[in-house]
């Protein structure tokens, strides 16, 4: 069967909803769209657990902030329904912006100090655009497992915690990051990035190994190892460092000692395009 494509929240919950009446599981991946092979492991996965993969496709104005990227935020619809039904999945969702907004949103979810470190110091606005739209997704859907990648890692958290607070009657799937050869993690945004900082970019997976085998190596001061991390992206001119951290795996927490299972996060600038990365390791204790 080829993918249904569906522009309206109505449309999107009937089919989901006559789906799990006769018994089937549903598995959902909320999706900007542009989407690259990080976006179809998503879907590969929903498609291995669930009887029906549905994918949402929608550029949230409500997470980008007023000096952002949401304009030219990259969008090729066809391409995206094209690549959605090579791998098998049912139905699409890819609303106009009026039919997830149709007037000002008064109601926002609001995630305290999960928000507030890391993607949420930068861009202030950023995750309460992004739990409102997945609180919406996740009511418009109904019950199913949703799919996120760890490759936003704050988001996964964010999204979790979310969940668990309002009582979704959803199971979050967490999915590990794809890379390119090079290791660069896939992101829509990459296709942003010149030849130079293209091939410049790799620097943020280099540094998260040389964090992580250091604290493999025994470093346990966690600001030590944060500054191993951000010295070696600072060390390319075309990177623009805006922050590394450490935290206790599953959390946005430094801790005080590195032990146990931890994660290096960092994010930075090629020129226009913002990346993200980040990398868990397991240390003893
Ligand atoms: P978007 O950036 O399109 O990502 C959609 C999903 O794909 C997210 O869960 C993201 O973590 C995952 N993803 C992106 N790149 C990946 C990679 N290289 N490997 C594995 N997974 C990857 O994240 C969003 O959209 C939005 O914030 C959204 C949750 C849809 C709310 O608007």
């Amino acid at each position: 069967m080829p993918v249904t494509v569906v522009d309206t929240i109505a449309a999107f919950r009937s089919t989901l909803d006559e789906a799990r009446r006769t018994g089937h599981a549903v598995g959902l991946v909320p999706t900007m769209g542009y989407l690259h092979d990080g976006h179809l492991s998503l879907m590969a996965r929903s498609k291995r657990e669930c009887d029906l993969t549905a994918v949402t496709i929608f550029v949230n104005p409500l997470q980008f902030g007023a000096n952002e990227d949401l304009s030219t935020y990259p969008r090729d619809l066809p391409r995206d329904v094209e690549r959605c039904d090579a791998q098998g999945v049912d139905l699409i969702l890819a609303p106009p912006v009026e039919e997830m907004y149709p007037e000002p949103v008064l109601t926002t979810v609001s995630v305290g100090e999960l928000g507030l470190t890391m993607e949420g110091a930068s861009r202030p606005t950023h995750f309460a655009g992004v739990s409102t739209v997945v609180a919406k997704l996740f009511n418009i859907a109904g019950p199913c497992r949703a799919y996120f990648g760890e490759k936003d890692y704050q988001q996964l958290a964010i999204v979790t915690r979310m969940a668990r607070d309002l009582s979704f009657p959803i199971t979050i799937v967490p999915c590990a990051i794809v890379r390119e050869p090079d290791g660069l993690a896939m992101s829509s945004r990459n296709v942003y990035l010149t030849p130079e900082e293209r091939a410049a970019a790799p620097v943020l997976h280099r540094a998260l190994l040389a964090g992580a085998a250091a604290a493999v190596a025994g470093e346990r001061d966690p600001q030590a190892a944060v500054d191993l991390v951000a010295d070696i992206i600072r060390a390319e001119p075309l990177a623009q460092l805006d922050y590394a951290e450490v935290v206790v795996d599953g959390t946005v927490t430094r801790p005080d000692e590195l032990h146990g299972a931890v994660r290096f996060v960092v994010a930075a600038r090629f020129g226009t395009p913002r990346l993200l990365d980040n990398l868990a390791v397991q240390l003893p204790g």
